[in-house]
């Protein structure tokens, strides 16, 4: 393992315009460098670099991070491996210090379950172009079904022996530990082989090592499956897996798209002509975590459907899954009867290309033609179809996108939008209420864990700074406890209601930007004084105004910087933005390289030009420090104050009749939290309706 001394030399050595220049052609541009991005296909360059502040920036796809996360995004390197590479590249010497036995032995385990894996495939490999009956059965038929020497070399392709256990033989022969061939799967309990007389298919993971095989029979009996797999084993989770993303991964970034078909062959196939961003998830249904692989490079995937497919209705069920991971996902039918294989055999190159661009539909439409198709003027049928459209529309996170289907399928179905709009509103809603039980769930059970008494019990982190009394003094009503225990907007699309996207089960209530807000003062300003010559830091007085409230804040990243800040003041570190833009938490990381960009998206065409005058007059609590943490405060105060309003004024509405106390109680909380409210808009300039 590298030493803790090593790792901050390291990280303090590297220069992002170094580490980035190894692999994207920088120019310089004032104070920073610009070039093409390497994370999606673009003919301007949007991909900025500050050797200032050690980050890049994508303002066309938003990626973002320091020269770690660059190797480690754009080479796919683990965090020890991108430390290496700079380490390698700066000549720095790596003192390692000894690891665990217990983690030693597990990574020896994998290590050696790889070892085997490379000597299986040469096993297989060399059965096939090194033996008579290898060479008269395999590799003519992987040549009648056009596969080139190369391509076989390259997939891996093989054959096992019709012996019974040709290969476990070879393999402990050649020193290999039985049980070892045992968790692989590749020998059984009775010391066989259990890929017989098949022809070998290699799995690779995303950086190409060999995790398993699958073995497809040549034989025409029916009773044979066609394809046998590998089992699922330590180093081969298989709802991770994705046959063919380790030679796909470079081509579905540069062509900002992937290709998903159901077949090893037809991932062969394609990549052999020269259509490479080509992957299968063989033989199980997407899974979140394929997805979540794909979606490392592209957001935009299209899946290639047999023509024949009888399933074809519940495989586009299972889109809802990737609908709901933010992807944009077209469907391409292909002719009746053919797979990618064969259709792109009898069609060509040129013409299947053609076949796919034209014919790709956006998933929605998709599935509303087929069922509307199905449907004809039944008209419980067609009511079943809007509800089933309807739940696929809900699951995009994205607000705009989902106005945008509402829209159209209203359109295409012949129904008002408003009526669809509606619906959508209510599935949505109870997709949040779905994934808030979820959470809720999930968060009972951390609360479990903390409770254990085996660990440690924390009581949360307080500080208290000594300095001059904060501008307001008086904070929040003590009475009630702070609201926002389970209430969620009844309808996330209400007018209004700014949400972010749900794309994390998290983000499901109300409006953050006063939040986001606290999060970048304190990010980009919070170790400034707050007056010239002062000692209070912008931290120091934010955080004294709202640490009791921060177990209340909607959005968890938000609140999990100004905890992560709470927590440099209880430790009495500084608090700095390097902090933030170095932090171990991508999420946090990413954040912070965003509070120090312009808004991507939003830019004038020739924004760039004026990046750094942008980022210079950006209300980064430069100068204006003081004033952006007061008022940002108070925003952040208004918005929970009014919300408490609405609160309070529901809890009065419940009451019995007879609770004449407890109203008069709640009519108190009402009138300071009224006032506290008025005063805070009329210091903020605004007006509360
Ligand atoms: P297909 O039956 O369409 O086979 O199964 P294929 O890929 O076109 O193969 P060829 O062209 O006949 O040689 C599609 C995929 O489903 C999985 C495999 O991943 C296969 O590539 N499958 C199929 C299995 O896992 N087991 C089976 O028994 C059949
Ligand atoms: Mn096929």
């Amino acid at each position: 393992m590298i030493s803790e001394k090593s790792k901050q030399q390291i990280i303090d050595t590297a220069r992002v315009e170094d580490i980035v220049g190894d692999f994207v052609t920088l120019k310089r541009r004032g104070a920073n460098l610009q070039g093409l991005c390497p994370f999606h296909n673009e003919k301007t360059p949007s991909f900025n670099v500050n050797p200032a502040r050690n980050i890049y920036k994508c303002f066309g796809c938003g990626e973002g991070g320091d020269p770690i996360s660059f190797l480690m995004n754009y080479e796919q390197l683990s965090f020890p491996d991108a430390l290496r590479y700079i380490a390698k590249k700066y000549g720095i010497e790596i003192e390692e210090t000894a690891i665990s036995a217990e983690a030693m032995q597990e990574k020896q385990l994998v290590d050696s379950l790889y070892i085997i894996t490379e000597y299986a495939k040469n096993y297989y490999q060399k059965q096939l172009f090194d033996t008579d009956a290898g060479k008269s059965v395999g590799l003519s038929y992987f040549k009648s079904r056009g596969f080139r020497e190369e391509t076989i070399r390259k997939w891996g392709l093989g054959i096992t022996p019709a012996k019974k256990d040709g290969f476990t033989k070879a393999a402990t022969d050649a020193g290999y530990n039985l049980e070892l061939l045992r968790q692989l799967g590749l020998t059984n309990k009775y010391d066989s082989d259990f890929f017989r007389e098949r022809v070998m298919f290699t799995i690779r993971n995303l950086s190409g090592k060999i995790i398993a095989f699958a073995g497809r029979t040549l034989s025409k009996d029916k009773k044979t499956p066609k394809y046998i797999n590998s089992p699922e084993t330590d180093i081969y989770v298989k709802n991770k897996a994705l046959f063919g993303i380790h030679f796909a991964k470079k081509t579905v970034r540069s062509e900002d798209e992937c290709i998903m078909v159901e077949g090893y062959t037809d991932v062969i196939s394609l990549h052999q002509a020269g259509i490479e961003n080509v992957v299968a998830s063989s033989g199980t249904s997407l899974t979140v975590g394929q997805i979540n692989l794909i979606k490392r490079y592209t957001p935009n995937m299209k899946i290639l459907y047999d023509g024949d497919a009888a399933g074809i209705k519940a495989a586009l069920r299972g889109l809802d899954l990737v609908l709901e991971q933010d992807m944009n996902v077209k469907v391409v039918l292909l002719p009746d009867g053919e797979d990618p294989d064969s259709y792109l055999r009898k069609s060509g190159t040129a013409e299947f290309k053609k076949y796919i661009a034209e014919q790709a539909k956006d998933f929605i439409f998709f599935k509303t033609d087929l069922l509307l198709d199905e449907a004809g003027n039944d008209p419980v049928k067609k009511a079943a179809l809007v509800q089933d459209i309807v739940g696929s529309i809900a699951r995009i996170p994205d607000q705009i996108k989902r106005s945008f289907y509402t829209k159209e399928c209203a359109r295409v179905m012949d129904l008002p939008e408003k009526m669809l709009t509606e619906e959508v509103a209510k599935a949505v809603h109870a997709v949040l209420q779905q994934r808030k039980k979820e959470a809720e769930r999930e968060e009972r059970r951390r609360q479990n864990l903390r409770q254990n008494p085996a660990h440690q019990s924390q009581s949360p982190p307080s500080f208290t700074g000594s300095f001059p009394s904060a501008p307001f003094s008086d904070g929040f009503p003590t009475e009630e406890p702070f609201p926002g225990e389970g209430e969620m907007p009844p309808y996330p699309d209400a007018p209004g209601g700014d949400m972010p996207g749900v794309s994390q089960p998290t983000t499901v209530r109300g409006d953050t930007f006063q939040e986001k807000d606290i999060a970048r003062i304190l990010v980009c300003g919070g170790g400034k004084t707050l007056e010239k010559d002062g000692k209070v830091t912008v931290a120091q007085f934010i955080l004294q105004e709202i640490q009791d409230v921060l177990d209340n804040f909607d959005h968890p990243l938000y609140a999990k910087v100004a905890k992560e800040t709470l927590q440099l003041l209880v430790d009495k570190k500084e608090v700095n933005d390097d902090f933030f833009l170095r932090h171990k938490d991508e999420e946090i990381q990413q954040f912070a390289v965003n509070c120090y960009s312009p808004t991507y998206g939003t830019m004038s065409p020739g924004w760039y030009e004026k990046f750094e005058i942008i980022l210079n007059t950006q209300k980064v609590p430069e100068e204006n420090f003081k004033k952006d943490s007061e008022e940002g405060l108070k925003r952040f105060k208004l918005k929970k104050v009014i919300k408490m309003c609405a609160d309070n004024q529901q809890r009065m509405k419940e009451l019995d009749k007879g609770e004449v106390k407890k109203l008069i109680k709640l009519l108190k909380v009402q009138e300071k939290l009224l006032s506290m409210r008025n005063a805070l808009a009329e210091e903020l300039g605004t007006v509360v309706l």
